[in-house]
């Protein structure tokens, strides 16, 4: 029996070969565009025409975010006559094959929503339940790479159960396809998701409030930016992470109802925990301040690391009822760090300390560290001995730093 489910594990340990998920993935989301739980739908060919050629001109495909996934809002309400899914003939009278080579000349892939349920989350579009097959069939025939499974409607047995059959199927296709589960963090996914996919989600929706958490709401765990990152400080989160394994928190809203210094926080930890980049916010005629946030290319490369594919991110101290809070990531022993020191009070502006002691994860103690700010672009101090503070964090704000060991 031990061996039994070593094999299944294993079978199922999920590097696909997909190059969307080797390296934590980056890309835009059609889902909740500029608005609030989609109620506002950017999902006509032409709108999405002009997404992909935005994200070429404002640099977002150089800087690898090389993915249009089309959310709750392309498929028809009805199968066709021979059962398949196919798209609304008003969003997309050219079909799903033409999309993808119009972004596949753009150096970008599509992905596709459905629901792992017999229904959509949004509309009761027609969900895949009991046409697994069909649909992987369907969708890798038309050249579609990521494939995101929802969890309205849901069938009968175990979630772990019918995301396996679903992820069996896209994986018997033979196309390396990126199956997305889309589970808000239930039924302990965080344990099976590195088995059974290759990005799981693992919190309820993000809408762009900073803190959002009705009581009874379900799924459990706030909406908020806020709420969210207080969810993905749980160790067992983030455990199971790394290359074609990727917990996912949701999407960005990049300058949505949000202040600068939040729009900055909430790049800043997706980035530390590695977490899929996937943009909610419109990227056409992006402002000067949300291309600085998205392409910043010192936050980037934290989210995919150098030597450890950007894992191991984890809270040091504090939570939302201490207001200050200290996060860090170490890439590899005595390499840098990265850490985030974090004001997630509401009213006033913190100051932080920080003693280099806290950094744990194998680094030296007595050592003097060089650091460098990664929102300011700038080295802010040498051979700092024992620790340092950074003074006048505004609300919701962070200070972002890495640390290097001074020789
Ligand atoms: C659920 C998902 C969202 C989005 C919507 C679409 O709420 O969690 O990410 O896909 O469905 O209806």
């Amino acid at each position: 029996m031990y061996f039994l489910s070593l094999f299944f594990t294993f079978a199922f340990a999920y590097d696909n070969g997909s190059p969307l998920a080797s390296l934590s993935p980056r890309g835009w989301n059609s889902w909740s565009t500029d608005d609030i739980a989609g109620l506002l739908d950017l999902c006509f060919e032409g709108e999405i025409h002009e997404v992909a050629d935005s994200m070429v001109s404002s640099g977002m495909v150089a800087a690898g975010f090389n993915l249009i996934l089309l959310d709750d809002c392309w498929s028809s309400t009805n199968r066709s006559a021979s059962g398949q899914l196919q798209p609304d003939p008003l969003r997309f009278p050219s079909g799903i094959p033409a999309l993808v080579s119009f972004l596949d000349s753009r150096g970008l892939s599509l992905g596709l929503y459905t629901c792992a349920g017999s229904k959509t989350c949004k509309y009761d579009r027609p969900g895949s339940y009991g046409h697994y097959d069909t649909d992987a069939g369907t969708m890798s025939k038309w050249g579609v790479r990521w494939i995101k499974a929802d969890n309205c409607s849901p069938p009968p047995g175990s979630a772990r159960d019918y995301f396996s059959s679903f992820s069996r199927a896209v994986n018997s296709t033979g196309v390396p396809i990126v199956f997305h589960s889309c589970e808000w963090g239930l039924d302990d996914v965080a344990a099976w998701g590195p088995n059974v996919t290759q990005v799981y989600r693992v919190r309820p929706d993000h809408l762009p409030f900073w803190w959002f958490n009705l009581p009874g709401a379900y799924p459990p765990g706030g909406q908020g930016t806020g709420d969210i990152i207080e969810g993905m400080a749980d160790p067992a989160v983030l455990a199971g992470q790394g290359p074609y394994s990727w917990p996912d928190p949701d999407v960005l809203h990049t300058g949505l109802f949000q202040t600068e210094a939040e729009s900055q926080t909430e790049f800043s930890f997706w980035s530390l925990w590695g977490a899929p980049l996937l943009l909610a916010t419109d990227p056409r005629n992006m402002s000067d301040f949300k291309r600085s946030v998205v392409l910043n290319e010192e936050a980037l490369d934290v989210q995919r690391g150098d030597a450890i594919f950007g894992r191991g991110a984890r809270r040091v101290r504090g939570d939302n009822s201490t207001g200050v809070q200290v996060w860090v990531k170490t890439l590899g022993e005595g390499g840098p760090a990265v850490i985030i020191l974090y004001n997630s009070g509401d009213w006033l502006p913190v100051d932080i300390s920080i003693d280099w002691e806290e950094l744990g994860g194998g680094w030296p103690t007595n050592v003097s560290l060089n650091g460098r700010d990664l929102w300011m672009h700038a080295d802010i101090f040498t051979a700092q001995k024992s620790g340092a503070k950074a003074t006048g964090i505004p609300v919701h704000g962070v200070r972002m730093w890495k640390l290097s060991v001074s020789v």
